[in-house]
């Protein structure tokens, strides 16, 4: 039986939806869990959102919504995006379910009975934003957040208890004995030293908020959001559901996290299973920052970029490839438009795309599109032996989580076939006849170091290698290929026919990339937020707005902006200059409802007099109009109020 792995992201706020450092926690997992199904493990891969506490309460409040229509909104935001860059986890779990709710109360009815909770009173500082408690509660001045550092609220009230402090031996023994809990080591030093420090015991309930789940004893309280969120792993997987998953797949192999959320997972959740006679999870990997400019990317900072946004102007492929291998894991980097072209034009264009094409059309033109047999294959070792070397290489750095290490491992096997074919010079050789065992060899050589090239960048690129698999026309999906047996072979290459097929990366253009984000950018600014000064109902009165039909409409002349329009208010008819000649057809809009305010100062322009302004929605940043329109017939002169 194959071996389990079970592996999480963390559940994500709904508040909004990701920005692309977030998403990099999926997308490394997304890479983790293709990795390890293609090394032959039985993978479960679960994300999932973390749906309720103070953070969604008010911004939920703040957009005037329920909660739970926020979370649904953004759930369906995070679906979509994980699908649009090829996330394909195995579970979800979203903290609003009833299999959850059900999970969190047993745990909590497990911790209570083995005697770790007790009822107090809580009086201290908090920050919303990390939904995070912070120490040093004194009282009159606001201890910072001990995560983000930003400003905290005062909250003093009746709280459940958990008894976190009797847990500093048990936990400082846990990390020695398991030296692999937190990865990576340097991580695993800053959590001793946080333990070491000493711990508090942890207020988990909440009476003033609303949105959460209930305490199974008393339903007055809701549970701290994070003792909520944390349990979210086991729920998800069947804790309280379905036993069999759950024992099948728990104890998690790797719960892979952003450095910001380490202590939550590193110090707390395995103290929480402790408590509750659930065996600790076997890993927490944690990752850096990716900043802008030196600065960690966050909404609060407005530093962001949109996944969505990057995806359309540069593709998933070139940006899966990219985060994987511009951070080196643990560390943070700073993402920059700059060297997301330059990766992708220096590594995948010219690199891989150009080995892939030059081999293609190299065995298209000396051998009718078929591969040889290897020939005579004379200084060809060195190629096969770095091949072994990357594939070894390459699974011990995966294996260690250093994705960027295993990356460069693929790009010394490219660049190494690229510099063979320099040094065989095929097309110099394909004109001696002798030589037709050599080339023969060399023509082998890239065909075969492609399908290795293939295998191994299919956790990353999963698309890409697929797209590889087909131009080399081998059969099956690329992702069915097992990892830990992967080596040099004569078959299935020798005698197989290329399929060939498009450019996989085409040189991208700095310029051209920065004015399309530019403009994606601006098409998607959110509209305006200051308001007119408020009016009294009279004043709004004053304007009398009315429907009207568009009888007839032309261009001004001498005018490019102007339509000159004759209007059927139903009682009368008039002439309406409008700014919308850019925007709209005059053939299209004859016989079109428009809203006109009808009382306006009459005004002339070009020659022409205007009686009243067509009333049309301001869009985008260059303000275009878009017309107002019903969703049913209305009578002309009707009023609008
Ligand atoms: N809801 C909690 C997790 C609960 S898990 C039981 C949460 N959610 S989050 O939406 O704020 O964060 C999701 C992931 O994004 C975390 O792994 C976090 O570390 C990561 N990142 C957020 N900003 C980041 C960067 N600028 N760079 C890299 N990852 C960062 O925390």
């Amino acid at each position: 039986m194959a071996e389990t792995f079970y592996m999480t992201t963390p559940l994500y706020y709904v508040n909004a939806p990701p920005h692309l450092g977030g998403a990099y926690t999926t997308i490394v997992c997304d890479t983790i869990a293709r990795y390890k199904r293609m090394m032959g493990f039985d993978v479960r891969f679960l994300t999932g959102t973390d749906e309720h506490g103070q953070k969604i309460q008010r911004s939920a409040r703040e957009q005037g919504i329920a909660p739970k229509s926020l979370a649904d909104r953004v759930h369906a935001q995070y679906e979509d995006l994980w699908r649009s860059y090829g996330i394909r986890n195995d579970l979800w779990i979203r903290t609003t379910e009833e299999r959850h709710y059900r999970a969190v109360q047993e745990i909590y009815r497990r911790v209570r009975e083995n005697g770790f909770i007790y009822k107090d009173e809580y009086r201290g500082w908090y920050c919303v934003s990390c939904e995070a408690y912070a120490p040093g509660s004194g009282g009159d001045t606001p201890a910072p957040c001990p995560d983000c550092g930003r400003e905290t609220e005062w909250f003093s009230e009746e709280s459940y208890f958990f008894k976190l402090s009797e847990f500093q031996d048990r936990l400082l023994a846990h990390y020695r004995d398991h030296p692999d809990f937190i990865r990576p080591e340097t991580r695993r030093n800053e959590v001793v030293s946080f333990v070491e420090g000493g711990l508090r015991d942890l207020s988990i309930s909440r009476k003033t908020l609303e949105w959460g789940v209930p305490l199974p004893d008393d339903a007055e309280h809701v549970f701290y959001v994070w003792f909520d969120a944390l349990t979210g792993y086991i729920s998800g997987l069947g804790f309280a559901s379905d036993t069999d998953r759950f024992e099948k797949y728990w104890p998690a192999d790797a719960h892979v996290v952003g450095k910001d959320i380490l202590r939550f997972h590193a110090v707390y959740w395995p103290a929480f299973l402790m408590a509750a006679d659930v065996p600790a999870p076997k890993s927490i990997v944690s990752h850096g920052w990716w900043l802008f400019k030196d600065e960690k990317m966050s909404k609060s900072r407005g530093n962001v970029f949109s996944p969505a946004l990057l995806r359309d102007v540069i593709g998933v492929e070139t940006l899966r490839y990219f985060l994987l291998r511009e951070m080196v894991f643990g560390q943070d980097c700073n993402l920059s438009i700059a060297s997301i072209v330059e990766r992708s034009n220096s590594d995948l264009a010219n690199g891989l795309g150009n080995l892939l094409s030059r081999t293609v059309a190299m065995v298209g033109k000396y051998r009718d599109g078929v591969v040889p047999a290897p020939g005579r294959a004379d200084g060809d070792a060195d190629v096969r032996d770095t091949a072994a070397r990357v594939i070894a290489d390459y699974v011990a750095n995966f294996d260690a989580y250093r994705f960027s290490r295993a990356l460069e491992n693929v790009w010394e096997l490219i660049a190494r076939v690229n510099k063979y074919i320099v040094e065989n010079q095929p097309w110099a050789i394909a004109r001696k006849q002798e030589e037709a065992p050599r080339l023969d060899s060399v023509l082998f050589h890239c065909s075969e170091a492609l399908r290795l090239t293939a295998a191994l960048l299919a956790p990353v690129m999963p698309e890409t290698a697929r797209a590889v698999w087909t131009q080399l026309g081998l059969e099956g999906d690329v992702a069915d290929v097992r990892l830990d047996g992967l080596a040099w072979s004569e078959s299935p290459m020798a005698g197989r026919r290329l399929a060939g097929g498009d450019v996989l990366f085409p040189r991208v253009d700095a310029k051209a990339v920065y004015a399309k984000l530019e403009a994606e950018l601006a098409a998607s600014a959110p509209p305006e937020a200051e308001l007119a000064p408020t009016i009294g109902i009279d004043d709004f009165a004053k304007v009398d707005l009315r429907t009207a039909t568009v009888i007839e409409a032309e261009p001004v002349p001498g005018a490019d902006k102007l339509l000159r329009l004759v209007l059927d208010l139903g009682f009368e008819t008039r002439q309406v200059l409008a700014g919308i000649a850019k925007y709209y057809a005059p053939e299209t809009l004859v016989g079109r409802k428009v809203v006109v305010v009808a009382n306006l100062q009459p005004r002339r322009m070009r020659g022409l007099e205007s009686n009243g302004m067509v009333v049309a929605a301001s869009v985008g940043p260059d303000d275009t109009p878009v017309l107002v329109g019903f969703d049913q017939d209305v009578p002309d002169g009707a009023r609008l109020r």
